[in-house]
């Protein structure tokens, strides 16, 4: 187990913050785990990282940052449509999923181009174009700090919610995920509901396939997402809020809000409209602003600090609230 000290951590979050960490350590074998629980490095704050897609830091980290790179992918037919596919957490999730389109385990598609890792997955339960990942998990492999004991958890034990699950909650920084298995189809039946699919699937006029699918999703993303080798960024900043229909229908009457029904009482509309609407979309402020075609996403121009994108994620939702009486909660960890 090497330990790196005094790390600079601009390539360990796709933001591209210049904080620094402590210490940082790699696994790449999962023994590693029992060795960094009984190194004093556990004494001190430490924190399990994967390709910090979903992080800002906001302050240096004065503690020990552990990046999971362990690697490996194994599957299991279990019926004639039907393949278990299970992978190691620090396998990059995009190259799994490619992997998986190449050998005809479908279904994963609708989630390409995601950024970060396969044990972060169920973490936030990663979602797009009427996917989440949730609805594929069967099993998370975990290590279980207490006891270094291997545990695994059920997909309902996981208590999936939209970016959400039991281990941003109640079991929060008590357990390393080491592995996640996935029930994936071997045939080629694709969920194309999502608009800008359906949209740019008439327009290529072909038949939808899982590969079809992936491009699509993959070709909308390059549009929208600034890509995070070019421009640090972290996907979507703030959740989409979900609201009592009738504060829906209040705004409705000033605003042309779109809505997506989550019951009858409630209904998810798009922050990325408000933010869009109070005329934040292409702010810049220094090196920080908000993305020119994804309202969602904040961006680093160079150079910024956490604190910087912390402000201004804060200033928006502050005007957002004073205008539209709604809450949009970030999504990105603040370390
Ligand atoms: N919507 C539907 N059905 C549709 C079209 C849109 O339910 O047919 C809903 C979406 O669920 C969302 C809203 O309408 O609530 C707006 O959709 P849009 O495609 O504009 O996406 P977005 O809100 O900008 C969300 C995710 C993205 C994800 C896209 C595509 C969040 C915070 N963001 O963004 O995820 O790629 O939908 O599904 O939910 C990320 O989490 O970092 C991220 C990029």
């Amino acid at each position: 187990m090497e330990v790196r000290k005094n790390v600079s951590l601009k390539e360990y979050n796709t933001f591209a913050i210049e904080a620094r960490a402590d210490f940082l350590i790699e696994i790449s074998e999962e023994q590693q785990l029992d060795e960094f629980f009984a190194s004093e490095y556990k004494d001190g704050k430490y924190m399990f990282i994967g390709d910090g897609s979903n992080l800002l830091f906001v302050q240096d980290y004065k503690g020990c940052l552990v990046k999971m790179q362990t690697k490996g992918i194994t599957s299991q037919k279990i019926a004639d449509n039907k393949i278990l596919v299970k992978a190691k957490a620090g396998e990059n999730w995009d190259d799994f999923v490619r992997y998986c389109i190449e050998k005809g385990w479908n279904g994963l598609e609708n989630l390409a181009l995601i950024p970060g890792k396969v044990g972060s997955t169920p973490v936030q339960n990663i979602g797009a174009y009427g996917r989440e990942v949730k609805d594929f998990i069967t099993k998370v492999f975990a290590y279980e700090i207490a006891t270094g004991q291997r545990v695994v958890f059920s997909n309902e034990q996981c208590k999936f919610g939209y970016r959400d699950s039991t281990f941003k909650n109640e079991k929060k920084g008590r357990y390393v995920i080491t592995e996640v298995e996935y029930c994936l189809s071997l045939n080629n039946e694709v969920n194309v509901q999502y608009e800008d699919i359906q949209k740019c699937l008439q327009a290529t006029q072909q038949t939808a396939s899982p590969k079809l699918v992936y491009e699509i999703v993959a070709q909308i993303r390059r549009q929208k997402l600034p890509d995070v080798k070019i421009l640090g960024n972290a996907g979507s900043f703030f959740k989409n809020p979900i609201i009592p229909r009738q504060q829906y229908e209040e705004l409705l009457r000033q605003y042309p809000l779109k809505c997506y029904p989550i019951s009858d009482t409630l209904c998810k509309v798009p922050a990325a409209q408000l933010i869009t609407l109070a005329g934040w979309k292409g702010y810049r402020e220094g090196s920080v602003g908000v993305h020119t075609n994804q309202a969602l996403v904040l961006v680093n121009y160079g150079g910024a600090t956490g604190q910087e994108i912390k402000n201004l994620a804060e200033k928006i939702q502050k005007d957002v609230k004073k205008r539209y009486h709604v809450n949009i909660e970030m999504e990105v960890n603040l370390i």
